[in-house]
Parts: C-alpha cells; structure tokens; sequence
C-alpha cells in the first residue's frame, strides 16, 4: 500500500517571505493609535528572527514598507521611519551576533538620508554572516522592480552590450534586486487578508502561500512553526505529474 510521505521528513523551506499585516487592525481592537499596532509589530519580528534561526531556515525576507504605502498619513509614515531607525539601532548588535547578515531591497532613493545611512552600514557591518539572511523589503514594489530590471537590461541593449535573444528569465533574474537570493518557498501573510500586495511577484511563481487570520502584532514562533508544518504537507510539482505514491 502506498503511504503518504511524512511531512516531518520534508525539508523545512530554504526561503520564508512573511508580509507582516494587521498592525493597524490590531491597535484598533485594543483601542490603541496605529504606532503602537507597528510597536508591537517590531516585537513579532524579533519573534519570527528567532524562529526562523531555530527551524533552520537560510533566508527570511518580510515586506517592511511598500511603495503604495506613502499613501497613509504623514504621521503614520514618521512613526514608520522612526520605528525604523530604532529597530536598526536595537538590533543590529544582536543580528551581528547571532550571524545574521541584513540585507534590505526596495527603493532607497525615498528614504530619508540617515535611515539609507544607517541601512548601508548595517549591511556593510554584517555582509560576511552566513546563518541567516534577513532581507527587509522598504518602500519596495514588485512591479517597479521587474520595470526597472527591464530597463536596466534594455539599457544594454541600447549599448551594444547585450542582444535582445539573451534576455532569458535568468537574465531577468539576474537584475531584480533579490539576485543571488533563492525564490521563496514559502510566503505567509497574516491578517487574514488573501493577496500579494505587489509582493515578489516574479520570484513567487511557486512558492506555497499560507495565509492566516493572525494579527501581525500576535504572531508567535509557534505561528512560524504550524505556517511551516502546513508548508511540509504540501506537495510541490512544478507543472510535473502528481506523485502516485
Ligand atoms: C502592516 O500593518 C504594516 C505596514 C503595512 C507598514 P498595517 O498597518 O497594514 O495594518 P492594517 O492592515 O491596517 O491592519
Ligand atoms: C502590504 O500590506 C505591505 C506591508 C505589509 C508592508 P498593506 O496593508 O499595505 O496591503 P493592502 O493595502 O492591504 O493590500
Ligand atoms: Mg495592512
């Protein structure tokens, strides 16, 4: 008789991208400004870090701030970027440590001048860690990525570095700001809320999506670990046949 694999005998996915949400949702239940929704949203953060070390996982990657959300409120967005260097300062110690490296893709341009600073140093400080690679998506839109890949290869073109029969989805690849990072096997949002948001749009072609009603604020390690059992009972296939045993 045919026996279900064992889903303990899966590999636990290389590549977890989480989009963290429900910051705001959260405050509002607890009768609380938005800031602190994103307070405690740094404190889940810290919690899926550890979790992720634990589960050995290679690559952590979690949508920080994207490039619609310069949509909300001034003094939301001042909250965000203040929370941000705090975070940077708190915790780079602790990343270095602990042989995180930090990696943080999206448009810097936007940033403020010493949040870009601080983010360039924290990644030049821990560019040789090799545990875990936390990447943190900022002012980061899938679709302005793939646009700007492709015109940083029709730029190539235009010189004569590069014939048109060479822009193969690797290529492509090649020039998206996650190059060198392995496609995410597993992307989870919580909240409840059932879409990508602009999120790795390309690199999420097969990547198994968890979705789960969890406040961001109230995500635990063991969130992590069920978003990752739910994961290893999955089959993936990749448009082969499905499995007979
Ligand atoms: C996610 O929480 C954090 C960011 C987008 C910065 P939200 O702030 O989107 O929380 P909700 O969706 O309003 O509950
Ligand atoms: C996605 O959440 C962005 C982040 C988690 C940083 P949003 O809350 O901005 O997404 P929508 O607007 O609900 O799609
Ligand atoms: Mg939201």
């Amino acid at each position: 008789m045919a026996h279900a694999p064992d889903p303990a005998a899966r590999p636990v996915p290389r590549h977890i991208a989480i989009i963290m949400d429900g910051n705001g949702r959260w405050a509002r239940r607890h009768g609380l400004p938005r800031t602190a929704g994103h307070r405690r949203g740094v404190e889940a953060l810290r919690r899926a870090v550890q979790g992720a070390g634990e589960l050995g996982v290679r690559h952590l990657t979690v949508f920080g701030f994207s490039s619609e959300n310069w949509k909300r409120p001034a003094s939301e967005i001042e909250d965000l970027m203040w929370l941000l260097r705090r975070y940077i300062q708190s915790e780079i110690a602790e990343l270095h440590k602990n042989n995180i490296r930090l990696n943080v893709i999206g448009d810097r341009a936007r940033l403020p001048d010493d949040v870009a600073r601080m983010i360039a140093d924290a990644e030049t400080r821990t560019a040789e860690n090799d545990a875990l690679v936390l990447t943190v998506a900022l002012n980061y839109g899938s679709r302005n990525e793939i646009a700007a890949a492709a015109r940083r290869l029709a730029e190539e073109v235009a010189a004569g570095r590069l014939a048109p029969e060479a822009i193969t989805p690797e290529r492509l690849e090649s020039a998206l700001s996650t190059a060198g990072l392995p496609d995410p096997d597993l992307i989870l949002r919580t909240s409840g809320e059932q879409r990508i948001s602009n999120f790795l749009l390309w690199q999420a072609a097969y990547s198994e999506l968890v979705f789960m009603d969890k406040l961001w604020p109230d995500f635990g390690e063991s969130d992590l670990t069920e978003a990752v059992r739910e994961y290893q009972r999955r089959e993936r296939r990749y448009g082969a046949a499905i499995s007979s045993s």
